[in-house]
């Protein structure tokens, strides 16, 4: 039987909660198709700082960089923010992407018809936006140096070279021939230096691909852009900063941020977590929607493990589940059948896998 090796990072906040109905979700399709996963559970983020007073321990990394994959929940709190940030629990995230060369993030954004009443766009905008997000994840103003902040005076860089632009464009370009076959560069170019730089990267990247198409937009179209017609995007290409920012405005048209997978990619290892993050004001609460985790171990099925008839059902499931009309509080705005808790959410989903 195929074993493969997990580092399971629950993280803060509503972390636990999700990645409790993740492994649930997981067990069961390991069980149904026939392989092992092995679950190594490590800290990161504010829980890792109360025990080893770093938000990236040694041991977590070393398992990481052991892993198959890391399946990874949320981490930060109030609690934690008033550490300097390079103790903060968000650096321990950051370090750990740049670690594993995570440099590709992979968000999609699908509205599933069922959920046209969860979004706060009119439902007649929503019909077919099936989108993809190509955020780069290792460079630009997250990691540029110099960087400080002085008594009066505080900065950031932002810095990309040809060949980190290059790598996640081609990232871009074969997702988008694998789909609608366009590719939306968004970026800044009527301001930064560095987007004129994405914007000649991708323009030669593209003699590659001349059956995909790329067209440019900035940054703060975009963003008006998807609240105004979000249909009309396939693949969007982007730095580090804006994807971050519109990936967050893609997930409400979607419904919820509670709804987004993703995956970090690049390096031998990546790392499959959900977009949102630890949404202190509602953990423990058992409220929080597992979808997006879900979805996300859902990810690392497919594409760090191969196993691809499991992450089919694990998509399958889910749309299943929506379409029946369970809901979790943040996604049950007109049509809920009944509202379900977390740990609810999580063994409904369970239980549709074994019911394919
Ligand atoms: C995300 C999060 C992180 C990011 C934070 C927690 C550092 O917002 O994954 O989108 O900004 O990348
Ligand atoms: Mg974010």
């Amino acid at each position: 039987m195929k074993r493969y090796k997990i580092c399971v990072i629950k993280g803060d906040g509503i972390g636990p909660e999700i990645i409790d109905e993740a492994i649930k979700v997981l067990d069961r399709v390991s069980a149904k198709f026939g392989f092992e996963l092995e679950l190594s559970y490590q800290l990161m983020g504010g829980a890792a700082i109360d025990v080893f007073g770093v938000p990236l321990p040694d041991e977590t990394l070393k398992c990481a960089l052991e892993s198959d994959a890391v399946l990874f929940g949320a981490i930060g709190g109030a609690k934690w923010d008033g550490l300097e940030r390079h103790l903060r629990p968000e650096s321990g995230l950051l370090k750990l992407r740049k670690e594993l060369n995570a440099f590709a993030n992979l968000r999609p954004a699908i509205v599933f018809k069922e959920l046209v009443n969860a979004s706060t766009l009119k439902p007649e905008v929503l019909d077919g936006v099936d989108m993809l997000v190509v955020r780069e994840l290792t460079g630009g103003l997250y990691f540029g140096q110099p960087r400080a902040k002085e008594a009066d005076r505080a900065y950031n860089t932002m810095v990309y070279s040809r060949s980190e632009i290059e790598r996640i464009a081609r990232i871009a370009f074969d997702a988008a021939r694998m789909r609608q076959k366009r590719v939306c560069l968004v970026d800044k170019a009527n301001v930064l230096e560095t987007s004129e730089l994405w914007r000649d990267v991708a323009q030669s990247v593209k003699s590659d691909y001349e059956d995909v198409s790329l067209e440019y937009m900035y940054v703060d179209n975009a963003a008006m852009q998807l609240v105004r017609n979000p249909a009309q995007f396939d693949v969007i290409l982007t730095e580090n900063l804006f994807g971050d920012i519109l990936s967050d405005e893609a997930s409400q048209i979607c419904g919820s941020i509670g709804l987004l997978p993703s995956a970090s990619m690049g390096g031998k290892v990546g790392i499959y977590e959900p977009i949102h993050g630890s949404a202190p004001d509602i953990a423990g609460q058992g409220v929080a929607n597992p979808i997006a985790t879900i979805l996300s171990a859902g990810m690392m099925l497919r594409y760090a493990l191969g196993e691809s008839a499991a992450a089919d059902a694990i998509d399958t499931a889910v749309r299943k589940i929506i379409a029946e009309g369970y809901r979790t509080k943040d996604i049950s705005l007109f049509d809920a059948k009944e509202i379900c808790s977390c740990a609810e959410m999580g063994s409904i989903i369970a239980q549709q896998i074994d019911a394919l």
